[in-house]
């Protein structure tokens, strides 16, 4: 009885033995690739490491059997297995052979393979394609079978592991061959042939599985438990951590690849050059900008100047505006802080004519003797460094140009740097306000010529006028108010300041060819025969011949000629109608008229004011243009105001 006691629990023990997947010290024992990367391989320091190490601890973690882990070359580790020496065997391809008499895991890894060539030879577009070649493999690699589905004809060299095939391939012995494309990657990268070998079509895509022989088939069990506990993102991220290197590149002709580095080169130059010269054209841009604008600057200065002389140059312009705008052009010639002053001369006194650009209007204001003085000495461009004269008025320093014309100075010219301004002046204004001041003095000598010559002129007139009125006794005083009427009245119409003078000189002159009419005529009592003022109206006439003779009063012929014609067309001499009468006779008939009718003549009484308006209103349109007969009725009016106030 204890003989079959003992048997019986020998026989448990045994069985045990056998079928538990697990040894007594709860740990199992599997067999790997030792040169496997990146799954499992022994780094420089001979120690086993890779995905697969990794993947067995976080199985032992969930599972808590320890698993002891033997690498081994692949055809050893395969022996391993069928004697037995171990649980199960890791990293294997589950194939149709192996099925036969082994038990897979569920699939672990997802693993493809391919055939890689060197790049000396031509583009393998298939597995056919390499019956020509020395193929490496790798001894007992399930690749081995796959690879002769698809071509019987391989020429296969065997290696012992991987590491023997790509050193082969390096040493050119082989040019083919077929691997897993992890430990391909892993290899051809760190022995530096990446860009030797190509990658070529895909033989197999398959799974890494855990497998036993079929007496074992409970640990498989066991195994895909553990499993089924590691979460797939863990899978994940170790293959994450393991990703290295670069992925082998397909085929890629060398002379393409030449053209796209070189293309690249250029592209990347051209880029270069594209920057820096985006870069300079930038920089060119900005430069350009501010020239322009100095050079706007310049030119709005330069029209400023342009525009100011040229009103200048006009000699009917006033004192006073000629002065503020020469004050003006200085200042912007002159570029700087500065205000200017025109002193006007008259004799041997000053006063400020005009000030520009100063807080204060001291404009009209005499300059006393004494300050004068100091003034009145300077005979050329000076300038004057903190003057002891003018102390009402801030000054630091002073550019005084005399304005002079045939040696005679008529004025002066100042720019003035106030205290405050940090400016000075410098040879360079100096010499600037000096021929801008010579241009001025020129100016100012064309003004004071027309001027003397027009005095002239007047003084020459006056004496004609003299000359008639003592021919005439009649026309005393009648130019004259002629020409305060005329001038009156061309003023209402804004008429430019050039035909009011020609106006005032015409007027002036209208009578001058009764001259040529007989005293008995003109200075007869009583009414004229038609005889006589057949006689009388050739006045006009003579007064055009006379005025033709002397240049300066040419162009005032033609308006004397016609001062008695009519806007109706009924006057003499030539029976001018209208517009066909100049503008500037139609207002002397006007005002001439008008002197006639107030003046006393021996046949009849002076007319009243009053009458006289009458007399315009009744003759508006008939003798005399409507628009200049309104105008003189507005004239009178004012005087009738006038005279009673
Ligand atoms: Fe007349
Ligand atoms: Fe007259």
């Amino acid at each position: 009885m204890k003989l079959k006691v003992f048997k019986c629990l020998f026989t448990l023990i045994i069985f045990y033995l056998i079928a538990s997947p697990i040894s007594s010290n709860n740990s199992i024992k599997i067999v790997t690739d030792r040169d496997y990367p990146p799954f499992t391989y022994i780094d420089e320091k001979g120690k086993l490491v890779g995905i697969s190490v990794e993947f067995w601890n976080m199985w032992s973690e969930k599972t808590g059997i320890k698993v002891e882990l033997i690498p081994e070359e692949w055809i050893k580790a395969q022996n391993m297995l069928f004697e037995g020496k171990v649980s199960a065997i890791d990293e294997i391809f589950k194939t149709p052979e192996r099925e036969k008499y082994l038990v897979f895991s569920k699939p672990v890894f997802k693993v493809t393979s391919s055939i890689y060539y060197h790049k000396s030879i031509s583009k393998i577009n298939s597995p056919k394609d390499i019956t020509p070649f020395i193929v490496g493999v790798k001894r007992g690699d399930a690749l081995i079978d796959f690879l002769l589905l698809q071509n019987p004809y391989v020429n296969f060299r065997f290696y012992r592991n991987y590491s023997d095939i790509i050193l082969s391939a390096k040493n050119g012995e082989i040019k083919v061959f077929i691997m897993d494309d992890p430990p391909a990657s892993y290899y051809l990268t760190k022995h530096d042939m990446i860009y030797d070998f190509f990658k070529g079509p895909i033989i197999y895509t398959n799974y890494l599985h855990v497998a036993s022989l079929k007496n074992k088939a409970n640990i498989i069990s066991v195994i895909n438990d553990g499993l089924s506990k590691i979460p797939q993102e863990d899978i994940e991220k170790l293959l994450e951590k393991y990703s290295f290197g670069k992925e082998v590149p397909p085929y890629f002709p060398k002379v393409i690849l030449y053209i796209v580095i070189v293309g690249f080169f250029i592209l990347l130059l051209a880029l270069s050059y594209n920057r820096i010269l985006s870069l300079k054209v930038r920089e060119a841009t900005k430069e350009l900008k501010i020239a322009h604008d100095n050079l706007k600057e310049q030119i709005d200065k330069f029209e400023f100047f342009i525009r100011n002389i040229s009103d200048i140059s006009d000699v009917n312009l006033k004192d006073y505006d000629f002065a503020k705008r020469v004050l003006r052009i200085s200042i912007l010639l002159l570029d700087k802080d500065t205000y200017g002053i025109f002193f006007d001369r008259n004799m041997d006194s000053l006063r400020i004519l005009a000030i520009d650009r100063y807080d204060k209007n001291l404009e009209g204001l005499l300059i006393s003797k004494e300050d004068g003085d100091n003034i009145l000495n300077i005979q050329n461009i000076t300038l004057i460094k903190e003057p002891s004269f003018l102390k009402d008025i801030n000054m630091k320093e002073m550019l005084l140009y005399p304005i002079k014309w045939q040696e005679r100075i008529y004025g002066y010219l100042a720019c003035v740097i106030p205290k405050e301004s940090t400016y000075s002046f410098e040879e360079r204004e100096a010499e600037i306000l000096e021929r801008f001041g010579n241009i001025i003095s020129a100016f100012y000598g064309i003004r004071v010529h027309i001027r003397e010559r027009e005095v002239y002129l007047s003084k020459m007139v006056t004496l004609l006028v003299k000359t008639l009125e003592y021919y005439d006794k009649y026309t005393q005083g009648h130019s004259e108010r002629v020409a305060k009427y005329a001038v009156k009245v061309a003023e209402k119409l804004d008429l430019p300041p050039e035909k009011i003078k020609k106006i005032y000189w015409a007027s002036l002159l209208h009578d001058i060819g009764k001259i040529y009419v007989p005293q008995s005529i003109l200075n007869k009592n009583g009414r004229l025969t038609q005889e006589e003022f057949e006689i009388i109206k050739i006045h006009p006439i003579k007064s055009e011949e006379i005025l033709k003779q002397v240049d300066e009063f040419k162009d005032l012929a033609e308006i004397v000629r016609h001062h008695h014609e009519r806007w109706d067309g009924l006057g003499y001499p030539d029976g001018l109608s209208a517009y066909e009468i100049p503008l500037e006779s139609r207002i002397i008939a006007m005002s001439d008229a008008f002197d006639a009718m107030t003046s006393e003549r021996p046949y009849k009484r002076a007319m009243t004011l009053e009458e006289a308006i009458l007399e315009i209103e009744k003759n508006k349109g008939k003798q005399f243009d409507p628009q200049i007969a309104e105008i003189m009725i507005k004239i009178i009016k004012e005087e009738i105001i006038e005279k009673n106030y």
